[in-house]
């Protein structure tokens, strides 16, 4: 394979400027991220560790492989909703190792909220489940929650893809042979109760853990029967009378211990259908791509530099590296393990999705993982596109990605707007992970093209009632639509609603890819399926 040869002068004022900007950005990231790691406020943390528990993070910790990474997604779920009182959405999700085998990892924090589950909260918890199912992760799920949050039920409870459909999920992750493990740690209340009762196996803390369809002060109201939470639903009663959980636990430590143990007799399902070779650094210091990352979406950066940091060795095979220069495609090896990559290097042509979709079919007739580095400002517009057929070839790329049967990764590293967003593996299209960069933005089209827009549609309905508009009017109009995307286009808008899987430091990009690709390893790659391309 061809090293990228870099063309970065990191002595440039210019990238010394745009790395002292991002690394202001990056230092609001990271204060926003411990923010949320503390959880709940300080009250009930400490009433929580005074109850003997374990907090959440420290509970993961301990369940899984000493010295390996946790893959925490989605941590600033909720960030800036509701004055910021459910701090991650009140979960933390993410992908880790036990026993040597990935699992996927579902844990209430009981110091938000009693952890119960608001809409972003669902979110976060089917979207962890999807995960699992995709990539056929065990799941297990560290219990200690209120169930639905009550004053938000409507958001919660009814529809599909609400409260009801975790169990759905559970039962068909059993069936397919998906390990289901529960570890009640806490409350378990109400449909809450099915999440261990669900499960392939469940532990229970002695005197801590409770499973109960309606608590002692429902059962009371509904039928006049007076009872203990022991007796109701607690640790002995269960591992010994109902049978809803199989062992009894002394404490949160030991309950995590059983878990390990559960694992030893869990079989690793991971296929050997990735070559992985030696991993190698890229050549190129991944840190450069703080000078390198566009803050300013209106300059060009040649995606080829983002590879180089991001790749082994920073070599990369380029495919048509002479034809559709906006579109770059090309095989490299990420920690060992093969990649096609297809990058952003410009607006998009008839000509960059059809040089798109052909990689697209040489990667999933291969039965390579995908990664796809967003920076696209949409489908080129104009007579002489349409006349060409832009929208049926881009229809193609569309139609690769949505069929490509094999794992796609996607990451947001500028701008994402439009169809632009489809053709490269947005949230529609069913990557496995996708991550934002913190200086990325997403919306249907950028701010000021948006207000554009409007003014033009509104200056002509007012044309038509005998109306104008003044410069003063649409210089308003202009403006609040500016400011609208602006705040709406930022990561932090899209994380906080589960668009994305979170926003990542840009030096962990390789890390996190890695560990994808080696998760998607326990599921089978279909490969190259395609419906009808119009040509
Ligand atoms: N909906 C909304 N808010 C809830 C809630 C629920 N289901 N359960 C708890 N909360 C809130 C409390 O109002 C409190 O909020 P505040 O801090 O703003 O005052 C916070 O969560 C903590 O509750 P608290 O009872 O002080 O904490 P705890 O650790 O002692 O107990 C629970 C937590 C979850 C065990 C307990 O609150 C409880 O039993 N809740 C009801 C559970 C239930 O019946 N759910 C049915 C849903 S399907």
């Amino acid at each position: 394979m061809q090293r990228i040869q870099s063309k970065i002068k990191t002595e440039s004022v210019e990238f010394k400027k745009n790395k002292e900007a991002y690394e202001h950005l990056l230092q609001e990231f990271r204060d926003r991220t411990e923010q949320f790691k503390q959880g709940g406020p300080e009250k009930m943390r400490k009433l929580h560790t005074d109850r003997g528990k374990l907090l959440p993070r420290a509970r993961i910790e301990a369940v899984l492989d000493k010295d390996t990474e946790f893959l925490e997604l989605s941590t600033l779920a909720a960030y800036n909703i509701r004055n910021n009182e459910f701090p991650a959405a009140g979960l933390i999700t993410g992908i880790g190792t036990v026993q040597g085998k990935k699992v996927l990892i579902i844990a209430n924090d009981a110091t938000v909220k009693g952890g119960t589950y608001t809409s972003e909260a669902i979110k976060k918890h089917l979207r962890a489940q999807q995960i699992a199912m995709e990539n056929r992760l065990p799941c297990i799920y560290l219990v200690d929650s209120g169930g639905v949050f009550l004053p938000e039920q409507a958001e919660s409870f009814p529809d599909r893809n609400h409260f009801g459909r975790f169990f759905y999920n559970q039962a068909r992750m059993s069936a397919e042979g998906i390990p289901q493990i529960a570890i009640v740690m806490g409350t378990s209340t109400a449909g809450g109760a099915y999440v261990p009762a669900m499960s392939d196996e469940t532990i229970i803390v002695k005197k801590q853990g409770s499973i109960f369809l309606g608590g002692p002060p429902l059962v009371k109201a509904a039928i006049g029967q007076t009872v203990t939470i022991e007796e109701l639903g607690g640790a002995e009663m269960h591992t010994a009378i109902s049978g809803v959980a199989d062992y009894l636990a002394d404490n949160d430590a030991h309950a995590l211990e059983l878990c390990r143990n559960i694992f030893e007799n869990i079989k690793n399902q991971r296929t050997e259908q990735l070559e992985r070779q030696t991993p190698e650094d890229p050549f190129y210091d991944p840190k450069e791509l703080y000078g390198i990352a566009p803050l300013d979406l209106r300059r060009a950066v040649d995606v080829r530099e983002i590879i180089a940091r991001i790749v082994d060795g920073s070599l990369f095979n380029e495919f048509k590296s002479r034809y559709a220069s906006t579109l770059v495609t090309g095989f490299a090896r990420i920690d060992g393990y093969p990649v096609g990559i297809i990058g952003n290097n410009g607006i998009l042509f008839s000509e960059s999705a059809l040089k798109g979709t052909h990689f697209i079919e040489l990667c999933a007739s291969r039965k390579i993982p995908i990664l796809f580095l967003q920076n696209i400002m949409g489908f080129m517009v104009g007579k002489q596109y349409e006349q060409g057929g832009i929208a049926k070839d881009g229809a193609k790329m569309v139609h690769a990605v949505a069929n490509a049967g094999v794992p796609l990764f996607t990451v947001i590293f500028g701008g994402s707007f439009g169809a632009g967003n489809y053709a490269m593996a947005g949230r529609a299209y069913d990557p496995r992970l996708l991550f934002m960069w913190p200086n990325a933005k997403i919306s249907v089209m950028g701010g000021a093209q948006a207000a554009g827009v409007l003014s033009i549609v509104k200056q002509e309905q007012m044309e038509r009632e005998g109306k104008t508009m003044t410069d003063q009017e649409k210089a308003i109009l202009q403006k609040t639509i500016m400011d609208k995307y602006d705040y709406e286009g930022s990561p932090y808008y899209s994380t906080a609603r589960l668009w994305d899987d979170g926003i990542i430091d840009p030096v962990n990009t390789r890390k996190y890819i890695s560990i994808g690709i080696e998760s998607s390893l326990n599921s089978t790659y279909t490969g190259l399926k395609n419906g009808v391309f119009r040509m």
